[in-house]
């Protein structure tokens, strides 16, 4: 695990986008695993303007979401495809069927998670996985306590993630208390994973997840077992790990070998 301390969001946003828009030069129809909320916002923000100066086209990138809420439309403002159409999709010109979500409603959710697990399976596995934390450790909607093996199932999110997301929600609105979500397992099978977190509020989850043992309570820190996963944090969610002049030296050491 590298842990890449940026001193701006708008650093790690770079260097995070730029990862991406190099492996899909290399690779036209790449495979992203995608998350929401406020953390990726500056990383779509650059492929989007990377599409619009034409130096990227996604015409046969495929995308799977991490999440989605269960009982919110596909037009409704708060849903997550509402928000990837708003911060990504909209302005890519991606192909419809090549954009998926976890199935939030249906005959049988159940089957139809395991269709989707099938289908990131019939699209060759993701390449690159996008990822936040949830000040609680969450990455997806994987919960405290989620199993590490868990797949792609329906999820109740705890206080905590409804209380850190109300921001979204106007006063009165309702806010749905479940959500589909790859689970823990899932993510793990990605080839390369890219976490970033900024701000102090998530400091305790980073360093759980970075120098914690590996625990469901703290389901980020199962990314300890994956063999290619980056951290980008800013200084505050960087606050309190212990070896943050160690991943410091690590990355100039990095940067060396590599120019
Ligand atoms: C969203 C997701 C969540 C968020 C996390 C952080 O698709 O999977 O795990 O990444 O809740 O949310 P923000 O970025 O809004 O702080």
């Amino acid at each position: 695990m590298r842990v890449i301390e940026c001193s701006t969001r708008d650093e790690a946003a770079e260097l995070v986008a730029g990862e991406i828009l190099r492996a899909l030069q290399a690779k036209p129809d790449l495979v992203l695993g995608l998350a929401t909320g406020s953390t990726p916002v500056g990383v779509y923000e650059r492929l989007v303007a990377a599409h619009c100066a034409g130096d990227a086209d996604f015409s046969e990138v495929r995308t799977f979401n991490l999440d989605e809420y269960v009982g919110l439309s596909a037009l409704h403002p708060q849903s997550y495809r509402t928000f990837m159409r708003e911060h990504l999709f909209g302005s890519i010109q991606i192909q419809d069927h090549n954009v998926r979500f976890p199935p939030v409603d249906g005959f049988d959710l159940r089957a139809a998670c395991e269709q989707y697990e099938r289908a990131i399976v019939d699209a060759g596995g993701i390449d690159i996985q996008l990822l936040g934390i949830g000040s609680n450790g969450h990455i997806g909607f994987n919960e405290p306590t989620s199993s590490l093996a868990s797949r792609t199932r329906v999820k109740t999110l705890t206080d905590k993630t409804l209380g850190d997301n109300a921001r979204f929600y106007k006063e009165g609105e309702m806010q749905p208390e479940l959500a589909t979500t790859m689970g823990i397992g899932t993510i793990l099978e990605a080839k390369r994973i890219l976490l970033q977190s900024f701000g102090e509020k998530k400091a305790d989850a980073i360093h759980a997840a970075v120098e914690g043992p590996i625990s469901s309570f703290w389901p980020a820190s199962a990314l300890q077992l994956h063999p290619d996963t980056a951290i980008y944090v800013d200084a505050g969610s960087a606050a309190r790990l212990t070896m943050r002049d160690y991943y410091r030296r690590v990355e100039r050491n990095e940067r060396g070998m590599s120019s």
